[in-house]
């Protein structure tokens, strides 16, 4: 399957894309784990990219549509992927339809996740992720870890988001509302968009996204 995963930042992407890629056998790409990989390695592209997260702004299309293109041409992706934060506008989203095409591909769904404005700032404000794998995610009161700041899973670190700031997060918020809604409606003209509540405990809304995308085939 080739499933595009699209919500409000904080909406749940990251967690749910962690277990629907495990479900359904894809590999999980998101673009801002690629960004925050380069920026840990100190790349070019993740110095780039860094003025653009900590703004809260859009990382500029150009780079971030090589850089996506690039990962979803290796091969464990031949057989589909889930994008998680890709694409991030309408032109994006052209750019991967003009992709897809060039490869005689098709995307079977955009699960669209609704959570409401205060719902995703509160969850927002208590993420604390692993230093080893961003797919280590937890949340301080909703889903905490057994240790202060200790991964459950692996003992790294859990560091907050540069990017988590209340300022930024207001400024992601209209970003989405004002560049990446838009393309909920380029999707809709193509019957692709499945919406789900992405609200309650994790693991209901991971089975509401599961049932969704059955009855969508
Ligand atoms: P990105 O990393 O994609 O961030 P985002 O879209 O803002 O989304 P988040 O990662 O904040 O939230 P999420 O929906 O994944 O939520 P999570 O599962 O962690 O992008 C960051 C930046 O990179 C962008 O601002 C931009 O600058 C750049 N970028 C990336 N892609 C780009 C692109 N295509 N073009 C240009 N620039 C790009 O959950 C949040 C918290 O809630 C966690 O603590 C979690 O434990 C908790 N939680 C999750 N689900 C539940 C639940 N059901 N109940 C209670 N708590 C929950
Ligand atoms: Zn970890």
């Amino acid at each position: 399957m080739r499933i595009v995963l699209v919500g409000p930042p904080g909406a749940g992407k990251g967690t749910q894309a962690t277990r629907l890629a495990e479900t359904l056998h894809i590999p999980h790409i998101s673009t801002g784990d690629l960004f925050r990989a380069n920026i840990s390695q100190q790349t070019e592209l993740g110095k780039l990219a860094k003025s653009y997260m900590d703004a809260g702004n859009l990382v500029p299309d150009e780079v971030t549509i090589a850089m996506a293109k690039d990962r979803m041409g290796q091969p464990d992706a031949e057989g589909g992927f889930l994008l998680d934060g890709f694409p991030r506008n309408v032109s994006q989203a052209e750019a991967l339809d003009e992709l897809l095409e060039s490869e005689d591909m098709k995307l079977d769904a955009v699960l669209d996740l609704e959570a409401p404005e205060d719902e995703v700032v509160k969850r927002i404000a208590g993420r604390r992720v692993c230093r080893n794998n961003s797919a280590h995610v937890f949340h301080v009161t909703y889903t905490p870890p057994k240790k202060e700041d200790v991964c459950d899973v692996c003992g790294g670190e859990l560091y907050q988001r540069d990017d988590d700031s209340e300022g930024t997060v207001r400024k992601r918020l209209e970003v989405y509302h004002t560049q990446t809604e838009p393309i909920i409606d380029y999707y809709k003209s193509q019957g692709l968009v499945v919406t789900i509540a992405a609200t309650g405990p994790v693991d209901e809304v991971t089975g509401r996204a599961l049932e969704a995308l059955k009855r969508d085939k």
